[in-house]
């Protein structure tokens, strides 16, 4: 269920309530997307690209395409990297590592399909200390290269079997290397939080003579803390070029360590898309820009409102979920249940919220079940325009209140079935399943043909998809495509008892225009629980 408590004087209160925004952090809100280049930094080639930024501005370096792409199982297409790349661009990151252009053919399609789009965001490929690997980049006409040079012993011995000179002879040739092809180049120490800081500052000291254009510091393995982060980056203050910072969550302090770089004098963070990544993954994006702007009020470019589109894009093409519980896109970062929180957000939503979800493109959801109150219940009902006595209220307050104990989830479709039930109302469904035959295998692309009933008259529609599910809720959705723009928000599926008879529960939540509902149905059979589902969340959009 969604409130929609006139979102401008919700802006308004945001505002209010973050007041330092007014000076400083608020104007980012309002001037993201400005990527001209003009008086904010070092530009070159030819698409106003920012090398440094000399306003103060917090920086991103996005590497969602590469070391977010190096999580295991995730492989991106060409056409999924230009997909993310031009979410990122309109999300305002200021470079967007694109790829390993050494890797293969494929990933220089890919980076070259990036390239391509002539997006504002500066475009990187990652590359060794080898030619090799920055002719390759060069083949893919990106804009800077992301130069990593193993820095800590342990890499240096054990991995690449030399010695610190040759190291450092290997990192300048490629600066120069790369500077002379016209590249930008940002000179990243692998594994520097295990590394020699005298001989990592020396090798950055040689880099830039070299030429390089900036500098970066990387949590290989995720052992900084915030309070040697401040040590560190005050020491790498005075080297004459910005330095990145790029952190591992390997102990969970990626975006503690990023953002106390930050405030010590780093000028940009390496990030990923809902923190994807190696192991446990890298910074996440989200994090720390939301805090640089609600804690620290700290400009950046970043377009707040595209946070949660983009990471549901990410997670839907990388296949990686997002935990409930994860901060700012979570499922649940804006979602409440019990019934002392859900009063206090209806008085006022800062109560029981550190930001207005509308900042971050989302909503406020209040769902119900067994920590439910009278209020939420009483507003659900009000969002359905159902007026109901007070012992009509108490007796479905104690009706959803025993499914909750029973452990179940209290679905929109639920309460409304549970309300008519109580108030003696039966509205009949709009659409009804009439037939359904799916047809999946290993060599036929799965399809599906479906025949509802909708408001009487029978309406017949096939569809395809990449699995049968999928082929039936294709169909099913072009058979109401004239009626309804319908929107699919989330899909889960629970099994509920073991073995492959089980009994599953799929969960949806859908979207047609602002109304949001969510829906269940429980079957053996997948495809058809999955079905019964949406058109459960079909008839109460309709209502
Ligand atoms: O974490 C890391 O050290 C890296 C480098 C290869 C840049 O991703
Ligand atoms: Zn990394």
């Amino acid at each position: 269920m969604i409130y929609h408590r006139g979102e401008v004087q919700r802006a308004q209160e945001f505002r209010d309530y973050v007041s330092p925004l007014r000076g400083s952090a608020h104007s980012a809100v309002e001037s993201h997307g400005d990527f001209t280049g003009k008086s904010t930094g070092h530009t070159d080639r030819t698409r106003g690209i920012r090398i440094t930024d000399t306003t103060g501005t917090i920086r991103f370096l996005d590497t969602t395409l590469r070391d977010g792409e190096q999580t295991p199982g995730v492989s991106l297409t060409s056409e999924e990297k230009v997909w993310i790349a031009r979410r990122l661009d309109a999300l305002g990151v200021d470079v967007i590592e694109a790829g390993s252009a050494i890797t293969s053919e494929g990933e220089r399609d890919g980076i070259r399909a990036v390239v391509h789009e002539n997006l504002d965001a500066e475009i990187c490929s990652y590359c060794r200390i080898r030619e090799i690997d920055v002719e390759k980049a060069i083949e893919c006409d990106v804009d800077s290269i992301h130069l990593v040079v193993p820095v800590s012993d342990l890499h240096i011995e054990k991995k690449l079997e030399k010695d610190r000179e040759t190291v450092r002879n290997d990192a300048i040739h490629l600066c120069e290397f790369a500077k002379d092809h016209g590249l930008i180049v940002e000179l990243s120490g692998e594994d520097a939080s295990r590394a020699d800081l005298d001989f990592l500052k020396s090798l950055y000291a040689d880099g830039i003579e070299a030429g390089a254009d900036r500098l970066c510091f990387c949590d290989t393995v995720g052992i900084l803390t915030p309070e040697r982060t401040t040590r560190i980056f005050k020491e790498l203050s005075d080297l004459g070029a910005p330095v990145s910072i790029h952190c591992h969550d390997d102990f969970g302090l990626a975006t503690s360590n990023t953002v106390a770089a930050i405030l010590a004098g780093a000028a940009q963070a390496h990030v990923t898309i809902n923190g994807i990544g190696e192991r446990a993954g890298n910074t996440p994006l989200e994090e720390v820009a939301m805090v640089l702007l609600s804690l620290y009020h700290r400009e950046t470019r970043i377009n707040y409102k595209e946070l949660y589109t983009t990471s549901r894009l990410v997670s839907r093409l990388t296949g990686v979920p997002v935990a409930p519980n994860k901060s700012i896109i979570g499922g649940n970062a804006f979602t409440h249940e019990a019934g002392i929180h859900v009063h206090g957000l209806l008085a006022d939503p800062f109560t029981y919220q550190p930001i207005s979800p509308e900042v971050v493109g989302r909503e406020q959801r209040i769902v119900l079940g067994k920590h439910t109150g009278r209020a939420s219940i009483d507003a659900s009902l009000h969002e359905l325009g159902i007026v109901a006595s007070d012992a009509q209220l108490d007796d479905i307050f104690t009706r959803v209140k025993e499914l909750g104990d029973k452990g179940l989830r209290v679905t929109d479709a639920d309460l409304q079935a549970i309300t008519e039930t109580v108030l003696g109302i039966y509205k009949e469904a709009k659409v009804k399943l009439e037939e359904l035959t799916v047809v999946s295998g290993n060599r036929v692309t799965p399809t599906a043909s479906i025949k509802l009933t909708v408001d009487g008259n029978h309406v017949v529609e096939a569809g395809i998809g990449t699995g049968p599910v999928d082929a039936a809720i294709d169909a099913l959705k072009k058979a109401i495509s004239e009626l309804q723009d319908i929107e699919l928000e989330e899909y889960h599926v629970d099994s509920i008892t073991g073995g492959t008879d089980a009994l599953v529960e799929v969960f949806v939540t859908m979207r047609s225009d602002k109304k949001v509902v969510t829906a269940k149905g429980a079957r053996t059979d997948i495809i058809m629980a999955s079905v019964e589902a949406v058109i459960e969340g079909i008839n109460r959009l309709m209502e």
